[in-house]
C-alpha cells in the first residue's frame, strides 16, 4: 500500500471519527443561535451603564420571582451607578432573618443590608422545583458564562440568553408539548418548563426607555454577562497596557540598536 492511500484511509477514519462525535455531541440536533452585537464585545469593549441599571430593573421586578443570584450582594450594585443611599434603599426592600438571635434566643427577621447577598425567591430547591412543574430555575450568578457556546467564534452567553427570551411561540402542527412545558426554538428539545418570562412592557424603565421585548431581552442579558464576568472591563484596561508596553518596549530596542550599531557596517 503507498504511503498516500494510507494517510487518504487514515483521514478518511479520522473524518469520520469527528463527524460522529460532533453529531453525538448534540443530541436533539444542531440547534443556530443568532449572534447579536453588544456593547461589551471585542478589544475595547466596555459596559453601559445605564443598560446595566435596566437590566437590573428586569431582574428585580421579573427573573428574580424564580432565580436566585447567590453570589452577588447589594453593595455591588455601586459598580453600575447606583449610589450608596441608592443600594441601601434596594437592599431595604427585603426580609432577611438576622445572623444572630435576639436576647430570648430567637431568630428574628430584619431588613436587608447592602453587605446582604441577593434575597432567593424560594427557601430552597425542592420549594423551588415544587414551584416550577418539577424543572429548577438555575442560579443566575453564573448563567451567561455556563450557556455560552464552546469553542472559538462560538456565540456568547448574551447571544444565548436573548435568543432563549424571543425564541417563545407556537409548536410546529407536529410536536407534542408534555404537560406544563412550554415551546421555545432555542432551547435544547424546544421544549421549557420556563414561561415566557417577557413580552412587550413587561416593566417601565426608570430610564424612559421603551420596553420593547428585544429591548428588555438585551439589557437582562447584558446584566447577567456583567454579574457572570464583571471583571471583563478591567482584564480589558490591564491587556491594553500591556499591549502599550510592548510597543514602546520595542521602538525602544529599535531605537538602542540602531545606535549601539551605527558605526559598524
Ligand atoms: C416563573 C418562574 C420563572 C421566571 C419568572 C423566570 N424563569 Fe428562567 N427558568 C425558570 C425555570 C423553571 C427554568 C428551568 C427550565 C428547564 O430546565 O426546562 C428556567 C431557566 C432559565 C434559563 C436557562 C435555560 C437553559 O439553557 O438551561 C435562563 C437563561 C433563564 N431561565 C432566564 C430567565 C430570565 C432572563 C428571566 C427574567 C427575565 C427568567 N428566566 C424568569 C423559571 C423562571
Amino acid at each position: 500500500m503507498s504511503i498516500r492511500s494510507l494517510v487518504l484511509k487514515a483521514s478518511t477514519v479520522l473524518v469520520g471519527a469527528a463527524a460522529v462525535l460532533f453529531i453525538a455531541a448534540e443530541p436533539g440536533g444542531h440547534i443556530d443561535i443568532p449572534k447579536e452585537n453588544w456593547s461589551f464585545q471585542g478589544f475595547f469593549g466596555h459596559y453601559d451603564r445605564a443598560q446595566l441599571k435596566r437590566g437590573f430593573q428586569i431582574y428585580s421586578q421579573v427573573c428574580s420571582g424564580c432565580h436566585s443570584m447567590n453570589l452577588m450582594s447589594y453593595r455591588n450594585l455601586q459598580s453600575i451607578g447606583f449610589t450608596e443611599d441608592e443600594v441601601k434603599e434596594i437592599a431595604s426592600k427585603v426580609q432577611v432573618q438576622n445572623e444572630d438571635p435576639n436576647d430570648a434566643g430567637e431568630m428574628f427577621e430584619r431588613p436587608g443590608k447592602p453587605s446582604d447577598l441577593f434575597h432567593p425567591p424560594f427557601p430552597n430547591e425542592q420549594a423551588a422545583r415544587a414551584a416550577n412543574n418539577g424543572a429548577l430555575p438555575p442560579d443566575m450568578s453564573l448563567l451567561a458564562k455556563s450557556r455560552a457556546g464552546k469553542g472559538f467564534g462560538g456565540y456568547s452567553g448574551a447571544d444565548y440568553i436573548h435568543a432563549l427570551l424571543t425564541g417563545y411561540g407556537e409548536p410546529p402542527a407536529d410536536m407534542k408539548l408534555n404537560p406544563g412545558m412550554n415551546y421555545n426554538k432555542f432551547f435544547k428539545g424546544h421544549q421549557i418548563a420556563m414561561p415566557q418570562p417577557l413580552q412587550d412592557d413587561s416593566v417601565t424603565y426608570a430610564d424612559g426607555t421603551k420596553a420593547t421585548l428585544d429591548q428588555e431581552s438585551r439589557d437582562i442579558a447584558t446584566f447577567l454577562t456583567w454579574t457572570a464576568e464583571g471583571e471583563m472591563e478591567q482584564r480589558k484596561k490591564t491587556g491594553l497596557r500591556a499591549m502599550l508596553f510592548l510597543v514602546v518596549f520595542t521602538l525602544l530596542a529599535y531605537a538602542a540598536k540602531r545606535k549601539v550599531w551605527k558605526n559598524i557596517h
